[in-house]
């Protein structure tokens, strides 16, 4: 028939047509009819499914399926077929797919539905997702590697935003605080430490996000049973391309031990300290004893003064009241020099406090002038107008000085080439305090000078050789040093250097 001819050619020309738009796509395109059979199969489907057009038109859909999708396909078509309800069709899933040789792979499939007058079914696009599927899973697995790093990484870390709330915690974390990761997100990371340090660690945060890249500080936490901990903060700051700040992190370093040890060695220097100072004193005792033997003989003979003028009824008011005058002024010289004495003796905690260099250094020159002037030296001090104070423990500084005027008078005496020791104390450079003692002695040979501050080393036959090296370590225990240099005279000058408080 003429008509059918027509149209069938008609027919024929839309297929190719069709059949040639399948084809132009990148993408595996399958046709099926309401029954589930392959009715169009296009070019990129055969290079995935490894199967020509030929060998599966006609066939059901499902052999495009691996188990156990293959059995439940047909069950699915015919309900929605019958009933319209949907499960892939104008929706699109996740499905897997299998191939001639049997392997599958997983893919993105779009169903539509068509309808013309002269047939109805299905058109399935494909979408290989292997490529997609793989990167997820390695997204994933370098998620949880990252996430397992974090857990366990032996510092304990908090990671928190840019205003300090915590994001999380690492298990080092809770383990060191007591607190769970559950209980640090709800606090900020400066909630952590003691109450009094707080203000200052968020300013430093707020430092750091503006314009830092890290920061590392040792700072007191309290643990969630009340426990104050010393620890090292260091914190860092990531910063997204532009700059800006994205996160805080937060590692928590306990240095309790540290600081156990620290203040063993703290209490070990000042026990030594004392013991030195006791040694020092001991070796001073005949010259103080005479220093206070001093006031008390003139005490004693104005007091016989006194006596003979009032039994000579001869009393004068005013005279006799001078002579009181002068009792009382050697008494509290022998007060003062007993008091200092006893300061010096007395066994202490080191204490940090602001102090005058010019008064220490006045208080110990009392002590032992008398040494030098038994000997008919002088003992010369000049000191700057307006120190500032320097942090630290009085006495301790006070005992360097005497261990080094001491050890000056030794020098001298072994070698008689001037007559004074002087000290000095003067400010340098706005940030630091010099107490220079200077003596004419004999100064140190080369060996001796590369020695000096060792313990034991002496050149002395009653010497101990333990004064320099107490107090190099006073002085590196105040932020100083202590430093021998030969001086003009070919004598020793021995500089104690202390840094100034700041305000
Ligand atoms: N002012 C000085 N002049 C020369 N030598 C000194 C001086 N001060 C210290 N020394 C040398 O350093 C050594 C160690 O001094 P020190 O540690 O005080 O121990 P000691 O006084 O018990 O010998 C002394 O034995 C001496 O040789
Ligand atoms: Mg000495």
């Amino acid at each position: 028939m003429p008509h059918k001819g027509a149209n069938h050619r008609r027919i024929s020309a839309a297929s190719v047509r069709l059949t040639a738009l399948l084809d132009a796509a990148v993408d595996p395109i399958v046709l099926i009819d309401p029954r589930g059979r392959i009715s169009g199969f296009n070019r990129a489907a055969e290079a995935v499914f490894g199967y020509s057009e030929a060998e599966v038109i006609g066939k059901n859909v499902s052999v495009l399926m691996p188990q156990p999708y293959r059995d439940e396909h047909d069950g699915y078509l015919a309900r929605y077929v019958e009933t319209g309800s949907r499960r892939i069709i104008g929706i699109g899933r996740e499905v897997v797919a299998q191939r001639k040789d049997g392997t599958t792979f997983p893919i993105d499939l779009s169903v539509g539905e068509f309808k013309t007058d002269a047939e109805r079914g299905f058109v399935g696009i494909l979408r290989d997702i292997t490529q997609r599927k793989r990167q997820e899973a390695e997204i994933r697995e370098a998620t949880e590697e990252l996430r397992l790093i974090f857990e366990n990484t032996p510092t304990p870390v908090t990671i928190t935003d840019i205003n300090g709330h915590v994001l999380n915690a690492n298990r080092a974390c809770e383990i060191l605080l007591g607190y769970s990761a559950q209980e640090l997100k709800e606090m900020r990371h400066s909630d952590l430490v003691v109450e009094e340090d707080r203000q200052e660690i968020r300013a430093e945060f707020s430092k750091l996000h503006q314009e830092g890249e890290r920061f590392g500080r040792e700072i007191r936490y309290r643990t969630k049973d009340g426990q104050i901990m010393y620890a090292l903060l260091q914190a860092g700051v990531a910063r997204d391309t532009k700059g800006e700040p994205l996160l805080m992190i937060c590692e928590v370093i306990d240095r309790s031990r540290v600081f156990e040890v620290a203040k063993e060695a703290e209490d070990l220097r000042t026990r030594l300290a004392h013991v030195g100072r006791i040694g020092t004193l001991g070796e001073m005792v005949s010259g103080i004893a005479h220093e206070v033997n001093q006031p008390l003989t003139a005490i004693a003979n104005y007091a016989s003064a006194a006596r003979r003028l009032v039994l000579a009824g001869a009393v004068d008011p005013e005279e006799l009241a001078e002579i009181h005058d002068k009792i009382a002024i050697q008494a509290e010289r022998a007060g003062q020099v007993i008091r200092s004495l006893r300061n010096m003796a007395r066994k202490r905690e080191f204490l940090r406090e602001p102090l005058d260099c010019g008064m220490l250094v006045g208080e110990v020159t009392k002590l032992i002038d008398f040494e030098l002037r038994a000997r008919g030296w002088k003992l010369l001090v000049s000191i700057a107008a307006k120190l500032p104070p320097v942090l630290g423990d009085g006495v301790q500084i006070q005992q360097v000085l005497l261990n080094l005027i001491r050890n000056a008078l030794e020098a001298m005496i072994e070698k008689a080439s001037g007559d004074f020791v002087q000290v000095t104390a003067a400010p340098v450079d706005g940030s630091w305090i010099d107490i220079t003692v200077s003596d004419c002695g004999p100064g140190l040979s080369h060996d001796a000078e590369d020695r000096l501050f060792e313990p034991f080393f002496t050149t002395k036959s009653q010497g101990m050789g333990l004064g320099l090296s107490i107090c190099k370590s006073i002085m590196s225990a105040h932020g100083g040093e202590l430093q021998y240099r030969r001086n003009s005279r070919g004598g020793a000058d021995f500089i104690m250097r202390l840094p100034v408080s700041s305000p």
